[in-house]
């Protein structure tokens, strides 16, 4: 454990460094070239020989002792957020459109914190540990992308183990929780296909609006009448556009959104749900309809054994006392892939300040004290299960 204080020391001021960087350059899902060639330099320049381009614009290392012992995959998300940063920082998005108001580049930086720290102690540990740098976390389809480039087939893992910076939690704070941790996602966009013409005449129209506004409701009334209320269930519609004139009835109307459960099995069956009830609604309007749905991710479980390690490795990095068990959220992660191939534990690090703001608020500004705790927590995990 001395040997890993003195590299975790070293490392604290490049981390926070490199994720300056990273943070000045945001790039959006499946666009993250500037951060993955950053990303693949830095891995070069601390030994390590990383593969680019997994599934898309991902990158993945490997460090590998050569020594027989499990193989400990560690996974940072890279992209940014489609908006517009506020923060007023001096190293703020310089790409118009484009923010890391998620934190995703503290990830980034705090894997890369985590592998150098690593490389410096690897002839103290005996096994492998995966470096993977995903893109493509805020659609959801990042992990599913690096999976199907074979990851797992090139790079057999024991272990899995993500973070999240977490505002909702006081800085100095690790949050780790067995079982549920983050809901099952999926999106959905529905085109309602009505008959348009003058607002004065609705009797020779469908209304494609108003079919849309009861489609909006019949959404929510699954969460409320459909759902067992003992499963926390969210339908948010989060788009509709519809209409161009006060004095025009709308021929066509489009909505979409997002689901959220625990239970496997309903988020499984949404697809059909949702369709059931938008098909009821439309046909007793006399419209049509064009249903667009993707899966999403399942929930972020948390294996059990995988939440021990993180839960004493955390015990040794902050005060027992400051290892915490969170409330769960309906917010998803698509870290849920990895969970499903193999034992892992996603953990959140707290990171909320006095007057602090939300994730995916513009103006967010993250506690950079935060940086040394995940690449602590990271190299603390990797050390229990290799040394
Ligand atoms: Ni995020």
């Amino acid at each position: 454990m001395d040997a890993l204080h003195k590299h975790l020391d070293e490392a604290r001021d490049w981390t926070i460094a490199v994720r300056r960087h990273l943070h000045a350059i945001p790039e959006v899902a499946f666009q993250e070239v500037k951060t993955a060639a950053c990303v693949a330099e830095t891995l070069h320049g601390l030994g390590y020989a990383p593969e680019t381009g997994v599934g898309g614009t991902g990158v993945a290392a490997v460090l590998d002792t050569g020594r027989p012992g499990p193989c400990v995959m560690f996974r940072a998300d890279m992209d940014a957020l489609p908006m517009q940063e506020e923060s007023g920082l001096p190293f703020a998005s310089t790409h118009p459109g484009a923010a890391h108001c998620c934190g995703h580049d503290c990830h980034t930086a705090m894997l890369l914190g985590t592998a150098r720290v690593l490389a410096a102690v690897r002839d103290r540990l005996a096994g492998k540990v995966l470096l993977v740098f995903q893109p493509a976390e805020e659609v959801a389809g990042g992990a599913q992308a690096m999976l199907e480039h074979g990851l797992f087939e090139r790079h057999p893992v024991d272990w899995c183990f993500g973070q999240h910076l977490w505002p909702a939690l006081p800085l100095g704070v690790v949050g780790m929780k067995p079982g549920n941790l983050m809901a099952a996602m999926s999106w959905f966009e529905i085109a309602i296909n009505g008959k348009g013409g003058h607002g004065a005449m609705p009797h020779l129209c469908v209304d494609a609006l108003e079919v849309g506004t009861q489609v909006v409701g019949a959404l929510q009334r699954i969460a409320s009448r459909q759902a067992n209320p003992l499963q926390p269930t969210v339908v948010t519609v989060g788009r509709f556009h519809a209409g161009t004139a006060l004095n025009i009835i709308s021929g066509r109307a489009e909505l979409g959104g997002t689901t959220r459960t625990f239970d496997t099995g309903v988020w499984k069956s949404w697809e059909k749900t949702l369709d059931t009830v938008v098909r009821g609604v439309c046909d007793s309007m006399g419209a049509t309809y064009e249903l667009a749905f993707r899966p999403g991710c399942p929930p972020v479980i948390n294996h059990p054994e995988a939440a021990d390690i993180v839960r004493a490795a955390a015990a040794k990095v902050v005060a027992e006392a400051q290892v915490v068990e969170p409330e769960p959220t309906m917010g998803g992660e698509d870290f849920s892939l990895y969970q499903e191939r193999t034992r892992g534990a996603f953990t959140f690090i707290g990171a909320g300040v006095e007057g602090g703001r939300p994730l995916h608020n513009p103006a967010i500004v993250f506690p950079e004290e935060a940086l040394a705790t995940g690449v602590a927590l990271n190299c603390r995990i990797a050390w229990d299960l290799l040394a």
